[in-house]
Order: C-alpha cells, then structure tokens, then sequence
C-alpha cells in the first residue's frame, strides 16, 4: 500500500491550523443550540404556517444568527487560507505527489481527460468558496483537510458514504458508478460491501481524483476513478447494475439535474438502481423538522456560493426520478451522526435525517 502524503507543517502552521479548525468545529456545533433557543423564543411572531422569508426575517434580527452567518463565511475563507498557505509553500512536492498516479502495481486506475472543460455553471463562483472551486490544483487535499472539522470529524470514517451505500438494496451487482465522487469518500463504502464488483468513481475534476486516487491506494480500495461528465459520462447503455451519487444534486442547476437522472436512467441495465442522498426537501424541513433548518440551508446556499441549492431543496426528487422515467422511487431518510437526528445531537443547521432517494430502472 501507498502512504498518504504526509504534508510537512511548522508549529506555528500547525497551531494556525487547529485554532481555524477548532473554530469551524464550534461554528459547526456551537452556533445551532443558540440560533433553535432564539427561534423557539420568538417564534410565536410568525404565521403559521410561515414560509423561508418570513424565518429569515425573525433570525435576522437575532444576534445568534447575525454572527453565526458571519463568522461561517469568514471561518471558511481562514480554513482554506490555512491549508493552502501550508500547501504552496512545498508546492513542487505536493503536485509531484500528485501527479504520480497509475504506480506499478496500483490495485485500482486513474483515467484523466485533458480536454474535459469545466462545466460552464461552475465558471463564475467559488463553490462553498472553495477557492478555485473543485479544479483547483489543490482541491482534493483542501477539500478533505476541510471536511473534517467542518463535519467535527462524524465523516472521518466516510459515514456519510456508508449511510447511502448500506440502504442501496443488496444484491449481486457487477459494476457500480459513483457519481460525483470527489475524493473517494462516498465511493469507498462500495469496495467493502461488494469486494467482487467493479467500482467506478467519476468526477468532472482532475484534481479530486488525483487524490482520490491516492487516498484509495493507501487505504486498500481498488476504485476506477475517471474524469467525466456525470450529465454526459459516454459509458455504453445499461452497462451498470447501481449508480449513486452524494451530495451531487444540490451543485447542479435544475436542466442537468434532469440530464444527470436521463443518463443514469441510461446507464443503468433494467433492475438496476439509482440512489442519492442530501439534505431533505424544504418541505419536509419545514413540516416534520424545522423551519429553522430550511431557512439556514437556503441561507448558507446564498450566502456560501452553492447558488443551486435553493433550487434542488424545493425540488420534488420523486417526480424528478420519475421524470427521467425510474420505477419504484422512493424518498428514505437515514440515520445521521452529524446532525445528531437519531443521536441527540444538535448542529448548525438543525437535526434532521439524511435523505435518500432511490429509484429502480424497469
Ligand atoms: C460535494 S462534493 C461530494 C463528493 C463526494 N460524493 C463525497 O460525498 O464526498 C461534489 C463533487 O461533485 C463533483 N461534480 C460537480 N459537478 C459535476 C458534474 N457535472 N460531473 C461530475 N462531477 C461533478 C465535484 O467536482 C465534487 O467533487
């Protein structure tokens, strides 16, 4: 087995590190308590029922919520800042790293496409102001030195992943396709519980399967990371038994989210499964959970440069499975250790579960 990079850090960076990521930990867990007292303080102020607007206003006036909105910007942009600061300084030796892929011997592949071009609704933002977005040189090490205080390290173990690919139905499935998979972690899951399949992670960035790449090496994982189009991936018709994808959906704009389901539809061969997962509907938000919690993710999207989120959560997944013409759909909420929903936890967006949605091709 490969080792992971092992990035070189002074005292001071190293300090400078964990001061920004304990700070993204309490941002991430400290703010929730104190934004649910002052809405359930204040609530009684709005119609019932009240709509994401009418929340915003109420939290607006609030302290809790003021600097919570403040400080998760501002936290973020110091995180990146940190890490990348540690990165540039052995920039040479990191990209070698990098760019060191497909070693003899590797249990899985990594197939780059030079001339992929960025997708055309991620040129003008920064995706949760990562800087660069996900094609940054950097991004695979910067996104997964981030996730982990953000998520207060509940996704060291890639529960996340695991939530989904445990309520995929079982079954004696041959190749599996990850779409999205960024650095691996959702695709992971997948070589453990079915040793026997292909495992395919796909992603449009080079640099998050450049890592990825890696990061599977080190851990065992024989994954096929490729660099494509979930919307247009260019694999044969029903040439796979399952494809799924987390936290895919709410980056996209509404006509590819239809395409990515059309060409999963596509993919798959009759039976076979599709399955996503991310956070629920701003209606079952707003009526089994919170509206708090729909307010705050509808907020972070603005606020955080996820300009698609708002969109997907007003979105009903069913009919957009249906749409692209899956059988059986059904919305699943599992169980989530970061939110604490099923855990007695509390986080900045509220507790509530993950939400699957799953679908089977006729
Ligand atoms: C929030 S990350 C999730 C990564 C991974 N699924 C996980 O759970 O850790 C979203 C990923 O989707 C990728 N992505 C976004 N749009 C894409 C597209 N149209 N085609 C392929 N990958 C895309 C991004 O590069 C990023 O790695």
């Amino acid at each position: 087995m490969t080792a992971i990079l092992d990035i070189q850090r002074s005292r001071a960076e190293q300090a400078r590190l964990d001061f920004v990521g304990g700070l993204m930990a309490f941002n991430s867990t400290g703010f929730g308590p104190a934004m649910g007292a002052y809405y359930r303080e204040n609530e009684t102020r709005l119609k019932d029922p009240c709509d994401i607007r009418e929340v915003g206003g109420l939290m607006e006036q609030g302290h809790a919520y003021r600097f919570g909105a403040f400080f998760e910007r501002h936290n973020h942009a110091q995180m990146f800042r940190a890490i990348l600061d540690i990165l540039e300084r052995q920039g040479d030796e990191v990209r070698a790293w990098l760019d060191d892929c497909n070693a003899p011997g590797s249990l899985g592949s990594l197939e780059l496409d030079t001339q992929l071009e960025t997708p055309r609704y991620y040129r003008k933002i920064e995706i949760h102001t990562q800087p660069g977005n996900y094609h940054a040189e950097f991004a695979g090490i910067l996104y997964h030195r981030m996730i982990s205080p953000f998520l207060v390290g509940r996704d060291d173990g890639d529960e996340m992943g695991w939530n989904l690919a445990r309520a995929v139905p079982q079954g004696d499935y041959r190749r599996i396709l990850d779409l999205g998979c960024g650095v691996g972690k959702s695709t992971f899951p997948y070589c453990e519980l079915y040793p026997d399949a292909e495992v395919v992670g796909l992603d449009y960035a080079a640099s998050m399967l450049k890592y990825g790449h890696r990061l599977a090496e080190s851990r065992g994982h024989k994954v096929h990371f490729t660099q494509r189009l979930a919307e247009d991936t260019g694999y044969p018709d029903a040439s796979f038994d399952v494809v799924s994808a987390v936290w895919l959906f709410h980056e996209l704009p509404g006509k590819v989210r239809a395409a990515v389901v059309r060409e999963a539809h596509r993919l798959l061969r009759p039976g076979g499964i599709f399955a996503i997962m991310e956070s629920p509907p701003f209606k079952v938000l707003q009526e089994d959970f919170s509206p708090l919690s729909a307010f705050l993710l509808d907020s972070t999207g603005r606020r955080m440069e996820d300009p698609f989120l708002p969109g997907f959560l007003a979105e009903d997944r069913v009919r957009m499975f249906e749409e692209g013409g899956f059988g059986l759909v059904r919305d699943v909420p599992l169980p989530n250790e970061l939110t604490g929903w099923g855990f007695g936890g509390e986080y900045f967006f509220g507790a509530y579960p993950w939400w699957a949605t799953i679908g089977v091709r006729p």
